[in-house]
This record gives structure tokens, C-alpha cells and sequence, in this order.
């Protein structure tokens, strides 16, 4: 039996049980069938198809340009991949904001047309009425607090948020907020690390760090930057396990140049 049949299926009451118990959240991201299959296979508890599908996936410099479509294709992979894992879904730019019924209608297509088992928005008491109508519908909601990519135009900067006291007081409004209208998880991202504790040991529901220290109930990175495939993308909460953008570099080249000396394919790799 492979070691995947044997993980117990990841649902939302697990995580709550796992903040319970003290055992720490581990959250990637993931946007096709082959990286979701591995990541599954590693034992990650929640696989996040993650908005900035529109940065590592589709080249563009903010999260902002995808589209509800991208999202579930992206997500439909992700799904065909897994066995255990929490699949959630980002609820991308332009899919929910101002408005609650729109909100619900996205949500309601990504659970239908791809499977996954939640979505996540971002933003705090603007968010809340969003939050409500869809935990409503029985659709399990992850919030994001904190360095929010879609207002990166709002905020100008990616640099760590909530450094202020009046930002540090509205964030934790919000993440009081947020649990209150019904999320089940709240990431937090960029902000410092004490203010990141004190947010995670007042609420109930688990808090999922990215910058945000470990005082958090768990932790999340795009796939992408811990592998190392990105080079140009080095904050300082990033802990690359991979070099694998040398190592595909190489390969790449080694693979052209055996090509081109008619090294590839020898007698054994032919019929
Ligand atoms: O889209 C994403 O990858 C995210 C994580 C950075 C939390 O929202």
C-alpha cells in the first residue's frame, strides 16, 4: 500500500483539532496535477491554488490579471492530484470584492466545477459580510490578513505591514472579525512576528504564517520560491530547500548539447 492511501483525509476540523493539540500546519502551494501529486505524497496538510498561479504560472507581475476560469482549471488539477490533502482555492481579484452575492457565486462555481474543499479571500472587516454568505452555503472560508497581494496597487509596496500601531490594532479587529463571520484559518503575511503570536493565541481557529515568525499555527510558501525554480525572489522569511533552477539549467543544457553531438539517443534508447 503507498504511503498516500495510508494519510487520513485532511478536512477543516482536523486543523482546528491540530491548534488544539500543538501540532503545526504545513501549507504549499500547488496549481497542476503533477506537483499536487508529489506534495500529497510528501504528507503536506493543506495544498493552497494559490492567486500567484498569476506570477509563477502565467509570468505576470501581480496576482491581479487571473481569471475565475484560470482559478478552477488550476484547482481541477490540483484536485486529480491528491488523496489527503485540504485543497483550497484563492478567490481571485475581481471575484468577490464590494460585493457578497458575487463573492458567493465564485465560490460556489470553484467547489462545483473543481472539487476543492474551500476557498480563501482576502481582506478583513470589508470581507466579513462576504465570509457569512458563504460559510452560509456550507462553503468552508480561509481568510488573509496582513501583505494582501491583491491591493498591492492600494499599498504600493510588498514590504512587512501592520509595523504601525493603528495598522497592528485594525489587523487584529480584523482577524477577530474574520473568525467571528465564520473562517476556519486565517493567513497571515509579512507582518512581525509578535504581533503574529499575540493574533494566533487570541483566536480559536488556526493562523497559517508566511513572514509572520513561528508563533503561528502553521506555515505556507509558494512551491515555487522553497524549491528554489525562482531566483530573482529572495525576501528574508524564504528558506530554499532546492536549487532546482540551476539544476534544470544544467540538465537543460546537458540534454541540447547531447542532442546536438548525436549522443542522444544511443542503441538502448531506441526500438
Ligand atoms: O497566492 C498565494 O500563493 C498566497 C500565499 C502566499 C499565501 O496567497
Amino acid at each position: 500500500m503507498s504511503v498516500q492511501k495510508e494519510l487520513k483525509k485532511i478536512t477543516t476540523r482536523t486543523l482546528l483539532d491540530m491548534k488544539q493539540r500543538g501540532e503545526k500546519i504545513a501549507m504549499l502551494t500547488a496549481y497542476d496535477f503533477t506537483f499536487a501529486s508529489i506534495l500529497d505524497e510528501a504528507g503536506i496538510d493543506v495544498l493552497l491554488v494559490g492567486d500567484s498561479a498569476s506570477n509563477v504560472m502565467a509570468g505576470h507581475e501581480t496576482t491581479l490579471p487571473i481569471t475565475l476560469d484560470q482559478m478552477i482549471y488550476h484547482a481541477q488539477s490540483v484536485v486529480r492530484g491528491i488523496n489527503h490533502c485540504l485543497v483550497v482555492v484563492d478567490l481571485p481579484f475581481g471575484s468577490y470584492q464590494g460585493n457578497s452575492k458575487r463573492a458567493l457565486e465564485s465560490s460556489i462555481r470553484i467547489m462545483k466545477e473543481s472539487g476543492a474543499h474551500a476557498v480563501k479571500l482576502e481582506g478583513g472587516s470589508e470581507v466579513s459580510e462576504s465570509v457569512r454568505r458563504i460559510t452560509s452555503a456550507g462553503i468552508p472560508v480561509m481568510g488573509h490578513l496582513g501583505l494582501t497581494p491583491q491591493s498591492i496597487y492600494k499599498f504600493g509596496t510588498y514590504t512587512v505591514r501592520a509595523k504601525d500601531d493603528d495598522e497592528a490594532e485594525k489587523l487584529r479587529i480584523d482577524a477577530r472579525k474574520l473568525e467571528q463571520a465564520g473562517c476556519f484559518a486565517i493567513v497571515l503575511e509579512k507582518i512581525p512576528a509578535k504581533l503574529a503570536m499575540e493574533v494566533s493565541q487570541s483566536l480559536e481557529i488556526p493562523t497559517i504564517g508566511i513572514g509572520a515568525g513561528s508563533g503561528v499555527d502553521g506555515q505556507v510558501l509558494v512551491t515555487h520560491d522553497f524549491l528554489g525554480l525562482n531566483k530573482e525572489f529572495s525576501p528574508r522569511f524564504l528558506r530554499r530547500y532546492l536549487n532546482l533552477h540551476d539544476q534544470i539549467l544544467e540538465a537543460t543544457r546537458k540534454y541540447s548539447g547531447d542532442v546536438k553531438s548525436l549522443d542522444f539517443p544511443n542503441e538502448k534508447e531506441q526500438y
